[in-house]
């Protein structure tokens, strides 16, 4: 794919870049996105009505196992070139901020520093009643612990349906996409807000804008710049093309 000038130039030169990604740039990792991670056992369940405050409450073991198979999933996943990519591009530029929405901490693994988790993490536990993080070195595979303050029942620290972002987070995100120059939104549909209105923020404030998917979405025409190709190959690429053979 012919990258264009424009955006090699920007990678060099910007002094700000934010980036934000979504399900798309751990697919190459074997990560099943959460739409199509019903496989097997989990076949005959919907995740939005696994993934929520109401499920929990009805089927806490049910909510807390299924949460067990997707760690098992991404526990066995590799971060892939897009996500060391990433990582390199932070180790480059004065002010970086990775936001993501997701919860498999590939970004992290890949050596990511200042990430940004809109949605939680899988590998984060907090009581369901008090909200407080709980520390666990092993997560029960069968069954939620309880808090060890007050007793009540351990969930994932994941953003589930229906419950408001961690506010900490989407104040950090906000503000790094009103100040960045160059803006990537990567692997994402688009289409689940707020975290869908953090590139329109950044073109609204002047950030040259870009998407790179592996087909047009929801932001189609909407960003100063489109490429479709997977971001595992695309990401290396575009750090070569900028900056030499990769580091
Ligand atoms: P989606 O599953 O909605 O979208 C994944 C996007 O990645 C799609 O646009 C694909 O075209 C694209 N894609 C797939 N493979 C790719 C690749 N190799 N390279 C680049 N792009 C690729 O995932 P998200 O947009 O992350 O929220 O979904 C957002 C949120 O919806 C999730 O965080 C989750 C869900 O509800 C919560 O759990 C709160």
């Amino acid at each position: 794919m012919q990258i264009p000038d424009a955006l090699i130039e920007r990678l060099r030169t910007a002094q700000s870049i934010t980036v934000l990604t979504g399900a798309g740039v751990s697919a190459e990792s074997g990560v099943p996105t959460f739409r199509d991670a019903q496989t097997g056992l989990w076949a005959r369940y919907d995740p939005a009505e696994l993934a929520s405050p109401a499920a929990f409450r009805a089927n806490p073991t049910l909510v807390w196992q299924w949460y067990a198979y997707r760690r098992a999933l991404v526990a066995a996943a590799m971060p892939n070139p897009g996500h060391l990519a990433l990582a390199d591009l932070e180790r480059r530029v004065a002010d970086f901020t990775l936001i993501t929405q997701n919860v498999d901490g590939l970004h992290h693994r890949a050596g990511s520093q200042n990430v940004v988790e809109l949605h939680g993490n899988l590998f984060r536990y907090r009581c369901f009643d008090d909200n407080e993080l709980v520390e666990l070195t092993t997560a029960p595979p069968d069954e939620p612990p309880r808090c060890p303050q007050c007793g009540g029942l351990v969930r994932p620290d994941v953003v589930w349906f229906g419950e408001w972002l961690p506010s900490e987070a989407w104040r950090a995100a906000v503000a790094s996409a009103e100040r960045c120059e160059l803006f990537l939104c990567i692997g994402t549909s688009g289409v689940v807000r707020p975290a869908a209105d953090l590139p329109l923020i950044a073109r609204s404030a002047g950030a040259y804008t870009v998407e790179i998917n592996i087909a047009p979405g929801a932001l189609d025409g909407r960003l100063d710049l489109h490429l479709y190709a997977p971001s595992g190959q695309l990401l290396p690429a575009l750090m070569t093309a900028a900056f030499g053979a990769a580091a």
